[in-house]
């Protein structure tokens, strides 16, 4: 059992530090440098494919349904079109609003997920196009869906989606470039580009880094009770992917929350056994300013802060417990650097536990009954 998780204690890690490799083969064929393109053509999403198409309807469960709300960000920033994202086992059993000039989007890494099928069905009912961003190649999400981009993030064994969350927000990166160019003509600077090939090798160097100071850090917190995790825009979702990881395999409660909803409720709970992770990056539109202020309104009722920021990001050093460094990099390229040392945060601090992080307790790794 070892050999097979390649020298690593368990499958989580060896999924955490294969996400380099994983990403470089979401890109693979995808990518065409002289051109400075992203190319989807060869899988069916062509222009043909998108014509009419007026609004995004994303669905997904769990961890996919995060990568869902990244999506969000992105396409409706990218592409000024109006984008839902939807749990699947709520779009399933309302009255969803979509129609011929809507792209169903499901995410799911299994292709298997019941809640994510039927919504797929219904959907295919109401008239919508659809497409699926899935892992397992051949599964039934798959199959059904008239369009599929694969993530090729290769077999997730760990009941903690990792690698699979990353390549799904690549895949939108990679998505959302190629509609600007199909949509409107727009190709992506080619410093842009060459930023996303440099991607993989990038973010090697970062996890190498990263999880030794991950280590220590979670050697003082893993015996908290509560957690909260807050960002904003783009690093709302990883906040939200955070307190997943950390609650699903080390059983600590954990929330994540829009930062600049915490003073609705959150806030409440704020003392100094309470840590809370706080995601902001400078220099990249995301109301870097104000993610501050509610990390000084963390620290104003004694909670202890883990900050997670971009380099040089001074301000938040002052007020933080725990400081930890993530590269500058383009807005796009955020959470897949972000979720990273928060999955190292969840793993650590669930074998400090003594859990059992593969497998954790009343969980699955494919939800295929409701
Ligand atoms: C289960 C797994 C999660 C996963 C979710 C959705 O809850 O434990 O890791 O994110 O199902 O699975 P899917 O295969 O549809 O992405």
């Amino acid at each position: 059992a070892s050999a097979e998780k390649g020298g690593f204690d368990h499958f989580m890690l060896k999924e955490i530090y294969e996400q380099p490799e994983a990403i470089k083969n979401t890109m693979l064929g995808r990518i065409d440098l002289d051109k400075n393109q992203i190319d989807f053509s060869q899988e069916g999403l062509d222009q043909k494919f998108l014509e009419g198409i007026q609004r995004f309807y994303i669905v997904a469960c769990g961890t996919s349904y995060h990568a869902g709300l990244v999506a969000k960000y992105l396409i409706e920033r990218e592409l000024g079109l109006p984008v839902e994202v939807d749990i699947a086992s709520e779009f399933r059993y309302r009255n969803p609003i979509l129609d011929e000039k809507t792209l169903f989007i499901g995410i799911s890494q299994s292709g298997e997920t019941a809640d994510t099928l039927a919504s797929l069905r219904l959907a295919k009912e109401k008239g919508a196009k659809t497409l699926s961003i899935c892992n397992v190649v051949g599964s039934t999400i798959a199959r059904e869906t008239e369009v599929v981009l694969y993530t090729k993030a290769g077999p997730e064994i760990s009941v903690a989606s990792t690698k699979a969350f990353s390549t799904q927000v690549l895949t939108f990166v990679l998505f959302t470039f190629y509609l600007k160019q199909l949509l409107f003509g727009e190709n992506e600077k080619k410093q842009k580009i060459e930023a996303l090939i440099k991607l993989p090798s990038q973010l090697k160097i970062f996890i190498e880094k990263v999880h030794s100071k991950v280590k220590t850090l979670a050697q003082k917190w893993y015996q908290a009770q509560n957690a909260l995790y807050l960002g904003r825009n783009i690093l709302y979702p990883i906040a939200l992917e955070g307190a997943l990881k950390l609650k699903e395999i080390s059983y600590i409660h954990a929330e994540g929350y829009a930062a600049g909803e915490m003073k609705h409720g959150p806030i409440a709970l704020i003392e100094e056994k309470v840590p809370t992770v706080i995601l902001a990056a400078k220099e990249t539109g995301i109301v870097y300013e104000k993610t501050l202020s509610n990390a000084e309104e963390v620290r104003s009722r004694r909670g202890p802060i883990i900050s997670l920021v971009t380099e040089g990001a001074k301000e938040f050093q002052k007020i933080s417990d725990e400081y930890i460094e993530v590269p500058l990099t383009f807005y796009e390229f955020l959470p897949i650097f972000y979720v990273v040392p928060l999955q190292l945060l969840a793993y650590e601090i669930a074998t400090l536990r003594g859990c059992d992080v593969d497998k954790p307790r009343n969980l699955a790794k494919s939800v295929t009954v409701e």
